[in-house]
């Protein structure tokens, strides 16, 4: 049964056609009463009066019926179906194929992504499954910018991952392809995903390649507050890192949840080093990376060098 905001009260249209018909009942009655009345006429007073009762009692079922279809519903259906095809329509409409409308932007979204893919998969074949990418992993085209860094890095570089997933897989990928002379540390705090990241590294042959440990979030008071961070235990022996990637802890975690990360491992980077910083779109982020451009460094400061659909590199220099 529909209901609001679909379900409209009894039709004005039906609620009138009772009114003239209750009205043409009592224009009658009161016709034939004084009829009666001036003619002297027992007979059509008494007709009169059972007209008059005739329509009070057929006024009192036609009300109550219509009460108790106006309370269920029933009535409004064909008003409420009209009024989602109006919807159904003006959807239509936005979803048209003109430019901007949301097809548009869907149609280049994929297209985009299948392209960033289908270069990832020339660049780094591999006939195994890889981690299922879900609404939480980076855009290939990101993938495809960390494993484009990856190439330029030098032999013996660290790379550190905060947050696993399909990316994680990818750096693998990238590492395994320049001879395995990288080695990539990729922190999670979650033991289950780090799971599924681990058993998708195993299939495709380049766990070995990857350190990933789960470290959960532990108090931290950086410039920005008491907030939450991966655990120093999680960290704490990292040092000289050349591309440091930064998508997690997830935004859900708390105000400037990725803020932490260059006030604990700022001091860490190797001279030159690369930041990725994932959902750079938001504002929390924007915020991070204004923030963590005004701050003096050991190796320099970290100045934004290029920006790819919705991730930021910065180079620290
Ligand atoms: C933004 S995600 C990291 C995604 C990863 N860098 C990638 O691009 O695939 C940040 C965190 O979300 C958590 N997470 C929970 N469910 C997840 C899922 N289905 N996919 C990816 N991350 C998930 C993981 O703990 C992960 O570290």
């Amino acid at each position: 049964m529909l209901r609001a905001p679909y379900a409209e009260p009894m039709s004005s249209r039906r609620f009138r056609q009772l009114l003239v018909i209750v009205a043409a009942g009592f224009a009658v009655t009161v016709i034939v009463v004084v009829w009666g009345l001036v003619s002297d006429l027992p007979v059509l007073i008494a007709a009169g009066g059972l007209v008059l009762a005739a329509v009070v009692v057929a006024l009192l079922i036609v009300t109550i019926v219509l009460l108790g279809r106006l309370l269920d519903g029933r009535d409004s259906a064909p008003n409420a179906v009209r009024a989602l095809k109006r919807d159904v329509a003006r959807v239509h409409r936005a979803l048209g194929s003109e430019p901007g409308s949301l097809q548009a932007r869907l149609r280049h979204d994929v297209l985009r992504d299948a392209q960033a893919l289908r270069t990832l998969h020339d660049a780094l074949p591999s006939d195994r499954e890889h981690v299922p990418l879900t609404s939480y992993s980076a855009l290939p085209a990101t993938a495809l910018l960390l494993t484009e860094y990856v190439r330029e890095l030098p032999s013996g570089a660290t790379i550190v991952e905060l947050g696993s997933g399909a990316t994680t897989l990818w750096l693998a990928l990238a590492a395994q392809r320049r001879g395995g002379d990288v080695r990539v540390i990729s922190l999670d705090t979650s033991a289950e995903w780090a799971t599924v990241t681990r058993a998708a590294l195993a299939r495709n042959g380049v766990d070995a390649l990857v350190d990933l440990r789960v470290a959960e979030l532990a108090p931290v008071t950086t410039a920005a507050g008491d907030q939450n961070w991966y655990e120093e235990a999680g960290w704490r022996d990292l040092a000289d890192i050349a591309l440091l990637f930064v998508d997690g802890p997830p935004g859900s975690t708390g105000e400037l949840a990725r803020f932490p990360a260059i006030e604990l491992l700022g001091a860490r980077l190797a001279p030159g080093a690369i930041v990725v910083v994932d959902d750079a779109d938001r504002d929390d982020e924007r915020e991070i990376i204004r923030r963590w451009s005004e701050l003096e460094l050991p190796g320099g400061r970290l100045s934004p060098f290029e920006q790819r659909e919705r991730t930021v590199s910065l180079r620290l220099g």
